[in-house]
């Protein structure tokens, strides 16, 4: 017999990398966006080893899965070459992580039932290692008390996890809940398995991209920031278990996965927003760039270029600096808790800024950034930072704005 294996902690930046998944696949339509799945966790470091039921084959050949991962399929419970070349109980022992996509109500039955009649059942039983299931059937189908009760089998008494299924338009011509979740988000909930969850039972709050400041109703003044970086910072939190709100400005980009997002436009209604959520957090991260000017008296209808005139002058007031005076709050109630962590995107002297507005603001540390750096600040999906805190500066090396988000919140956990 081997010996057990060794699992070394994983980075929560690539918790994928080096991991052993079992992806079963059951016969539904949905089954061709297994490929995508498999493709993505392969692309994410994983090994991939796939087994299928016969009627998953109807849908997809083993062929394309063994291409895809590099692995013999296991289809077939009874067949001597594929024992001889995986065995089925060995690939249940070494698994990190069992995904089934599509769980079919079929397929989610025969395993609330404890049954292991094919290949899927039958390494989802003997697999001691977390299960994920993603459903995908007729709406009606997810609906029935039947189904909702099996699912509550499989999570309340096989601990499994569910992501999706989505809403949308079915195969069966039919809309609503039944629709595979999509490959993305599968992997992103296999990888929060598998990541340190040493955020859990923690609240976190976000901030992300530009504030807008009303000229009229068609113009503003704003900033260059797209939003990645915060947004990066609240998927990587909520992949560590924490419970996240994103407060974001106006940006592009889609919501990360279980995360509560508040959308705002201005610098005002985002100093709102935290405001009313501010006491309840155990960690703040401010990466927004927030407007520090608004024109002093946004006009209610679109202003003509002959009312405006030919050399404009907009009258501007000053915004809250709403970080400041969350620092210098929580300084006058002398507590510690958020924990608080700024931003400075600068152009020169970088250090220097951000260490002079640690000390301005009252944070426990400034994420500092030469946004004048190739591949770094504005818009980019790479950044180079600096975490500066009042016992030192850490740098970090240039990485994916994900990567970057874990190596700041590695230095949030230790402050936490
Ligand atoms: N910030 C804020 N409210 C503002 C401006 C900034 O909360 N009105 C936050 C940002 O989210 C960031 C940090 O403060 O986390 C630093 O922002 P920055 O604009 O660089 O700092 P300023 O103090 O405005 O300094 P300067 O513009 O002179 O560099």
């Amino acid at each position: 017999m081997d010996a057990p294996r060794i699992r070394p902690p994983r980075d929560p930046a690539a918790p994928l990398a080096g991991a052993i998944i079992v992806v079963g696949v059951a016969g539904g339509i949905a089954a061709y966006k297994a490929c995508e799945l498999v493709r993505l966790l392969t692309k994410a470091g994983a090994q991939v080893h796939v087994c299928m039921t016969r009627r998953a084959q109807k849908f997809v050949g083993p062929m394309t899965f063994q291409a895809l991962t590099g692995h013999p399929v296991f289809t077939e419970l009874f067949s001597l070459t594929e024992e001889a070349t995986i065995g089925h109980i060995q690939l249940a022992d070494r698994a990190d992580l069992m995904i089934i996509a599509p769980a079919t109500a079929n397929a989610i039955a025969r395993l609330a039932a404890g049954m292991s009649d094919d290949a899927v059942t039958t390494v989802a039983l003997a697999c001691t290692a977390p299960l994920l299931i993603a459903p995908s059937m007729n709406v009606n189908m997810w609906a029935h008390p039947l189904t909702r009760a099996n699912v509550t089998r499989l999570t309340e008494v096989a601990g499994a996890r569910v992501v999706g299924p989505d809403a949308g338009f079915l195969a069966c011509r039919w809309t609503g809940p039944g629709r595979l979740a999509e490959p993305a988000d599968i992997v992103e909930a296999a990888a929060r398995i598998l990541a340190p969850q040493d955020l859990a039972g923690k609240r976190v709050l976000v901030t992300a991209g530009p504030t807008h400041e009303a000229i009229d109703p068609a113009r503003y003044l704003g900033n260059r920031s797209t939003g990645k970086m915060g947004y990066a910072l609240a998927a990587a939190a909520a992949r560590r278990g924490a419970e996240v709100v994103l407060v974001s400005g106006p940006v592009a980009l889609e919501p990360p996965l279980g995360v509560e997002v508040i959308a705002v436009e201005d610098a005002r209604a985002m100093r709102a927003a935290i405001d009313a959520r501010v006491l309840a957090q155990d960690l703040i991260v401010m990466a927004a760039a927030v407007a520090d000017f608004r024109p002093v008296a946004p006009s209610d209808r679109k202003l003509k270029r002959t009312e405006i005139g030919y050399t404009p002058t907009i009258a501007l007031d000053s915004n809250p600096d709403i970080l400041g005076e969350i620092g210098q709050a929580r300084k006058a109630r002398g507590a510690a808790r958020p924990v608080l962590v700024g931003f400075a995107a600068e152009t020169h002297d970088v250090v220097d800024y951000a260490r002079a507005k640690l000390a301005s603001k009252a944070v426990d540390m400034i994420v500092a950034n030469d946004v004048t750096e190739a591949g770094a600040g504005f818009g980019t999906d790479t950044n180079r930072v600096v975490l500066v805190e009042p016992g030192g500066d850490t740098a970090i090396p240039a990485g994916t704005k994900a990567a970057v988000a874990h190596r700041i919140l590695d230095r949030a956990v230790a402050l936490l």
